[in-house]
């Protein structure tokens, strides 16, 4: 699998997901602005690796003797609201700054061994929380993902897709559905090119087939990552999400969440505090830039939408299979 990013010569690598599948290019970022404006623009996308991208942008920010820690981290955090695991990765690097300057030691330094080490951890907790959401699936499983939680999201063996590897590992699964998820059809360019390359049987469907597809029997569960699960268990994740739990629960099927401690947000009560992306019109109004709604039309163009946390079976963390009530089992997880 070829990864989000690569740490090369003194600059990050980001490998350019908006071009995706028709060409492989990367991108070279030298500074925390260019690191910025890649996470800004989707270059690289995904919450996990949003955070370990800013991990590197921090890093490389803080190579330049004259540089304030506060204000690069502020750079890096305005690009994308929603995903925690990029306050969460700098965080973590506000912390290790500290610790080498009280040590003596250079601080930039340990910023670029603390993303790598974020990287090495990121692969772990994927493959953990993949093997225990696989044992949940039933046998020849038939499972419906959205947007893409790959390697290309998370720097690592993937979440929700990581589950659904995983379970191909093991003979569980039988097909995945990739919802194609507008507008930047994240399923149909990204977890389609990563499950063709796994040989992984899957078909792409529209976003609007979810209920069909149920209504007929051919779903099993559904499996979906999470930008930001809050301390009540409500999830944001992209938009399309919650109709996708909404249809579950109408056809008693499991709709489970596979994502990282890092992404479990305890510190955000419940989901309607949970910031929404709203990104531009144009991504709505065009297709590859062009235009398909007329001149003058508008649009709304929220990235990510809330699943209230009673429509979560459960949430697939590398500390484990969480349940209800999730106030306990994400304290627990966190804590832990
Ligand atoms: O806008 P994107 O492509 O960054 O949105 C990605 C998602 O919503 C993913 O499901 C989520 O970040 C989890 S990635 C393991």
């Amino acid at each position: 699998m070829v990864p989000p990013l690569r740490y090369e010569d003194g600059a990050l690598l980001v490998l350019d997901q908006r071009l995706l599948p028709a060409e492989v290019s990367w991108l070279r970022c030298e500074s925390a602005a260019q690191v910025a404006e890649a996470i800004r623009t989707l270059a690289v996308r995904g919450a996990p690796a949003i955070g370990l991208a800013a991990a590197h942008g921090l890093a490389l920010g803080m190579r330049e003797p004259s540089a304030d820690l506060e204000a690069v981290a502020a750079l890096l955090l305005a690009t994308r609201p929603t995903a925690v695991n990029l306050r969460w990765a700098l965080e973590r690097g506000r912390a290790a700054w500290r610790a080498a300057r009280d040590d003596g030691r250079a601080g930039a330094d340990t910023l670029l061994e603390l993303a790598r080490q974020l990287e090495r951890d990121q692969l772990d907790a994927d493959r953990r929380l993949s093997e225990l959401g696989a044992a949940c699936l039933p046998g020849a499983a038939r499972v419906l993902t959205h947007c893409n939680t790959g390697p290309l999201a998370t720097g690592g063996y993937g979440t929700a897709v990581g589950v659904l590897r995983a379970a191909h590992a093991g003979g569980r699964l039988r097909q995945a559905w990739v919802s194609e998820t507008r507008p930047l059809l994240q399923g149909a360019r990204l977890t389609a090119w990563e499950l063709a390359h796994e040989g992984i049987p899957f078909r792409v469907v529209t976003d609007a087939s979810a209920g069909a597809l149920m209504a007929r029997g051919a779903v099993d569960a559904v499996v979906v990552g999470a930008d930001r699960v809050a301390r009540n268990g409500d999830v944001a994740n992209k938009i399309g999400t919650y109709p996708l739990a909404v249809l579950a629960r109408r056809h008693e099927l499991p709709f489970y969440v596979a994502a990282p401690v890092s992404t479990l947000d305890p510190g955000t009560a419940s989901g309607d505090q949970i910031p929404i992306e709203e990104r531009d019109a144009g991504e709505v109004l065009e297709l590859f830039g062009r235009r398909v709604a007329p001149e003058g039309a508008g649009a709304y163009n929220a990235a990510f939408d809330v699943t209230p946390a009673e429509l979560v079976s459960a949430v697939f963390t590398e500390a484990g299979v969480l349940e209800p009530p999730y106030e306990r089992s994400i304290a627990g997880a966190v804590g832990g």
